[in-house]
């Protein structure tokens, strides 16, 4: 089997955790490297969980670090639900540190010139890293495949009434990355409010496991709290969504258009603001946007994959 090369860039809260581990356990998934970012938590905390979850899976993925703030705005941290430590409380063993000096921008640049445009860039957390390898190696675009989001929606909001915190974190980055000629795959909250496990399918998909689906479990039960306490049916695994769309296109479906970020007003900050339900008016279509998945899939998949731990 051809396999696919797949960098992640993450801020390793609780479901980029479980796009980590699915990850690894992606028969047709070449996991080139793994940066980490500042976003849910703090850098530190990205950083030693990338570690923490590599050791987990029993895995030795080379994890670079990145940036620790936004480009010009302070950071916002996302602990009411993922936690102090960004995983739920789910007290994993802190490995020792990898030492790798590049940055994550160097090695993600580097890595992208290896694969010879064939490398599917998946970043899951505020596009801070992306956006300084955009800047530092402005040819970075033609050696990427492209980049597959979390991040935004085309309706709505999680952060603030108009931005997903993704882009909410680091709109600037964000909006670089927009613009920067990398074809763009958003699976924003349009889709991965949809892409959620009840309760019931945690219990089940982590019945019987070992350290994995134990740590699957417990890193879920804060944010289940904090989910279905708001009214939602259960917890979306957010970041998965960008890793499966990569795989499993067919499970997802969205539509084409133009895709730019509000980085001025203070009310609509973050905001993703896309043409698709305007007649697609944008002069430059830049990003697919993915609207709706396969659930039942979605949770089979993840079951599945965990199940091979
Ligand atoms: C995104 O924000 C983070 O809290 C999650 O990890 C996900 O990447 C959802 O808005
Ligand atoms: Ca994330």
């Amino acid at each position: 089997m051809k396999k696919i090369p797949v960098w992640i860039d993450c801020d390793t809260g609780v479901d980029d955790a479980a796009a980590l581990l699915c990850a690894h356990k992606l028969p047709q998934a070449e996991l080139v490297g793994i940066s980490a970012v500042a976003g849910n938590v703090e850098l530190e905390k990205t950083y030693a969980n990338c570690h923490r979850l590599t050791a987990l899976m029993g895995a030795d993925y080379p994890i670079y670090k990145g940036a620790d703030k936004p480009w010009f705005r302070p950071l916002t941290i996302a602990t009411y639900i993922h936690g102090e430590d960004g995983l739920g409380g789910a007290e994993l063993p802190l490995p020792p540190l990898q030492n790798r000096p590049e940055p994550a921008w160097d090695a993600l640049y580097a890595a992208a010139r290896k694969y010879e445009g064939e490398l599917e860039l998946v970043a899951v957390g505020p596009l801070t890293n992306i956006a300084n390898a955009v800047v530092k190696y402005p040819d970075l675009p033609q050696y990427l495949k492209r980049i597959v989001i979390m991040g935004g929606a085309a309706i709505g909001g999680n952060c603030t009434p108009c931005a997903e915190f993704n882009i909410y974190v680091d709109p600037h980055a964000a909006q670089c990355v927009f613009k920067s000629g990398i074809p763009v795959v958003m699976c924003g909250l349009d889709v991965t409010m949809k892409a959620y496990f009840t309760d019931g399918e945690i219990d089940a998909a982590a019945a019987a496991g070992g350290d994995v689906r134990r740590f699957f479990r417990e890193s879920t039960r804060r944010a289940m709290q904090f989910c279905t306490g708001l009214g939602l049916p259960g917890v979306s695994f957010h970041d998965v969504c960008a890793l499966f769309y990569v795989f499993f296109p067919d499970m997802f479906s969205g539509d084409e258009g133009g895709v730019y970020v509000e980085t001025q007003s203070s009310l609509t900050l973050g905001k993703t603001v896309t043409d698709i339900y305007s007649d697609h008016q944008f002069e430059h279509h830049n990003a697919y946007v993915v609207l709706d998945l396969d659930r039942e899939r979605f949770v089979k998949t993840i079951t599945e994959l965990l199940a091979e731990y």
